[in-house]
């Protein structure tokens, strides 16, 4: 099973990444956690390029499409391999966030075509301004009309896709258990 963690930044995936894997060890799982950009060399390009001025220019974003698509490639056969030992792989972000903040829906997805699908993909939504709160500062071209942009495509894209979609607003502890919930039954548990 390949789980993935969707939201704007600030919206809690890293803390519940980590949450959701010491849940799952707990219960008698094996998990791989992985994430999104990776750390790879073109992660690491990736990383470097978003701290650029030039960051929210079209041509740059298309060039970051591109290098998204190309990072997330390692990471199919360490899925797959998974997968295959029955381990439940958990993502923080996966090629839908490049559907959403790269804004070129059908030419992203034609992109991605080789990138696995989640099996399940829960969506961490917030106000902007709590999301602002929590990382304020930290990343280049978040602002507040940017991020509502990209909150509004996440919607939409949950409503397309059939994303489970939590609200993140309520503290680490409810959301958690919330995952907690949603996850569960696809485990056949009861909690
Ligand atoms: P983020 O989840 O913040 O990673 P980290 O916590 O390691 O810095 O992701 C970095 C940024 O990359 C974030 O603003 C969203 C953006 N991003 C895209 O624009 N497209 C993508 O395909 C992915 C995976 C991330």
């Amino acid at each position: 099973m390949y789980i993935c963690l969707e939201g704007i930044d600030g919206s809690g995936k890293s803390t519940q990444i980590e949450l959701l894997e010491k849940w799952l060890i707990t219960i008698g799982y094996n998990p791989l956690k992985i994430s999104e950009p990776t750390g790879s060399e073109v992660g690491e390009l990736i990383r470097k390029m978003l701290r650029s001025p030039h960051a929210s220019e079209t041509n740059f974003q298309i060039t970051l499409a591109l290098l998204f698509a190309a990072d997330r490639m390692f990471l199919m056969d360490k899925i797959q391999k998974a997968e295959s030992e029955g381990k439940i792989v958990i993502s923080d972000r996966c090629f839908y966030s490049s559907i959403v903040y790269q804004n070129d829906d059908e030419w992203i997805s034609q992109l991605n075509k080789h990138a696995k699908i989640p099996d399940l993909t829960i969506l961490l939504d917030l106000e902007i301004d709590t999301a602002l709160e929590r990382c304020e500062g930290t990343d280049h071209f978040e602002n507040k009309v940017f991020l509502e942009k990209i909150r509004k495509k996440y919607l939409k894209l949950a409503e397309n896709e059939g994303f489970q979609v939590l609200n993140a607003e309520n503290g680490v502890n409810k959301t958690h258990q919330d995952i907690k919930r949603i996850i569960s039954p696809k485990l056949s548990l009861c909690i």
